[in-house]
């Protein structure tokens, strides 16, 4: 069937990983002819690419399908697809919940978005949530910035953390080759592409499941290795890598990230809780004297490093002075960026049954107190670059003010600062930073590199 002029609208509700999936399925419509439309009102085609980390991500999704199965009603011909970890949560029950649905797909089957929306046209209702083996994918995606790009390492997840849906919504670990990921990146180097952030849901265990092991015992293809045989990709000028896992952390991988200039001194190291029993509990496989340990050594190689992580407040059981030791960690550690949540049950995982939930009150007050002090001390980390000189890829034009660019440091902060988009989109500039914010800043360039009239 034709698509000429079809219109296509995704929502994309989910972390780094859904949105480079809706960016490779945005690739996969435009490629059979699909048109982006900003409003989802005026597609033919709607994909929410979903997410379920937590109830709340949950429930907002079934209030944007509501809506929009009612319009189904109005125009029959509007194409409803659901991607990501709902669908693969819910499978053939999201069918009965909202019956217009035409397509319910998982995470892994994001690259088969072509075959199942044939099925589609040729009247089917499909539902496409069996374990896959992830095929690469040879569309081009259509990325949201044009400086910077997200590229998949490894797929989904072996852990078994006690209150994480993830690893039952995107399957076991699959790691890609080192060679497809050079390609991509050679790609986007040629695009003229300047930054990539590689992906993993645990990125340390990249590339436990290729086959090849060392003389040492040690498999071949670790991150350590990937960043070493991608780093000279020419025009990538910046290198990151999310997320790390404080289990499988190695002092290897730090060495490699203060040696290779293009890898940014960034880490995103999720710690979830401060305290040994909770952490057992949570099955993390880790102490907080060890989490500290790493920090340690990531600032003994490199003393400004931004330290980012994740952390949950009210765990089943989470006691007030357990509680009090993850606030402490945060303030002996003072991240430069902390993203924290309430513990929220998840179906079919281990804790959401155990009979010590904590109320919504306690919850709620302990994830206010947490944020309280993380904004205090991301304020103090944004302290340390006032009258600094960073360097800053400019990506936009500051949307609240024409006459400035911005930007991130290599620490991942985002700067603003007056200059014309058109000349420095996608140019490293140095910049004084003058105004700190907790988690923003705003400078003067200092020197452009490019030359100065004479
Ligand atoms: N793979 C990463 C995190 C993936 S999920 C890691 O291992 O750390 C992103 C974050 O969501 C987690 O770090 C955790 O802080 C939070 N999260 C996951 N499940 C949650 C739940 N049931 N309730 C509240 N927060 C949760
Ligand atoms: Fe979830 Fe744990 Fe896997 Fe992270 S490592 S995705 S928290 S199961
Ligand atoms: Fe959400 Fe799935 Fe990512 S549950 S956080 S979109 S892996």
């Amino acid at each position: 069937m034709t698509t000429s002029n079809r219109r296509y609208h995704i929502t994309t509700f989910g972390c780094q990983m859904n949105k480079a999936d809706s960016e490779r399925m945005a690739g996969i419509l435009e490629n059979m002819g699909f048109e982006w439309s900003e409003d989802p009102n005026y597609a033919d085609l709607i994909l929410y690419n979903t997410c379920t980390i937590r109830d709340n991500a949950e429930q907002k999704v079934y209030s944007y399908l509501g809506r929009q199965a009612k319009r189904k009603q109005e125009h029959p011909n509007l194409t409803l697809v659901v991607a990501g970890c709902v669908a693969q949560q819910e499978g053939e029950a999201l069918l009965r919940r909202v019956p217009e649905l035409d397509l319910i797909m998982g995470p892994q089957h994001a690259n088969r978005l072509e075959d199942l929306l044939e099925q589609v046209f040729n009247g089917n209702q499909v539902v496409a949530t069996e374990p896959i083996q992830i095929i690469e994918d040879i569309t081009k995606p259509r990325r949201d910035s044009s400086v910077t790009a997200w590229v998949n390492v490894i797929y989904g997840c072996n852990e078994r953390c006690t209150y994480c849906v993830v690893p039952n919504v995107r399957g076991v670990e699959q790691s890609r080759t080192p060679e497809a990921i050079r390609a991509e990146m050679e790609q986007l180097g040629q695009l003229g592409y300047k930054e990539v952030t590689l992906l993993g849901q645990n990125i340390d265990a990249y590339g436990r499941d290729l086959p090849g092991v060392t003389p040492e015992g040690r498999h071949q293809h670790t991150l350590t290795d990937l960043l070493y045989y991608v780093h000279d990709v020419p025009g990538i000028e910046r290198i990151r890598f999310a997320t790390s896992h404080p289990r499988y952390f190695t002092e290897r991988l730090i060495k490699a990230c203060a040696e290779l200039p293009k890898v940014c001194e960034l880490f995103h190291i999720p710690f979830q809780s401060g305290d040994n029993e909770v952490l057992k509990l949570m099955s993390r496989g880790y102490t907080h004297e060890k989490y500290r340990r790493i920090i340690d050594t990531i600032r003994r190689y490199m003393p400004d490093a931004s330290i980012s992580a994740d952390a949950i407040a009210g765990f089943p059981g989470e006691t007030e002075a357990q509680f009090e030791n993850t606030l402490r960690l945060v303030d002996d550690i003072g991240f430069d960026h902390l993203n924290t949540a309430a513990y929220s049950p998840r179906p079919g995982t281990p804790a959401a049954v155990w009979d010590n939930q904590l109320s919504e009150e306690v919850k709620s007050d302990r994830l206010q107190r947490l944020n309280h002090l993380v904004s205090i001390k991301a304020a103090q980390a944004s302290e340390r670059y006032r009258d600094h000189i960073e360097e800053v890829l400019v990506e936009d034009q500051n949307p609240k003010d024409p006459s400035q660019v911005m930007g991130r440091t290599r620490g991942n902060r985002l700067t603003f600062f007056d200059g014309n988009i058109g000349e420095l989109k996608g140019k490293v500039v140095q910049v004084k930073i003058t105004e700190v914010r907790p988690f923003s800043l705003t400078g003067e360039p200092v020197k452009l590199l490019q030359p100065l009239p004479v």
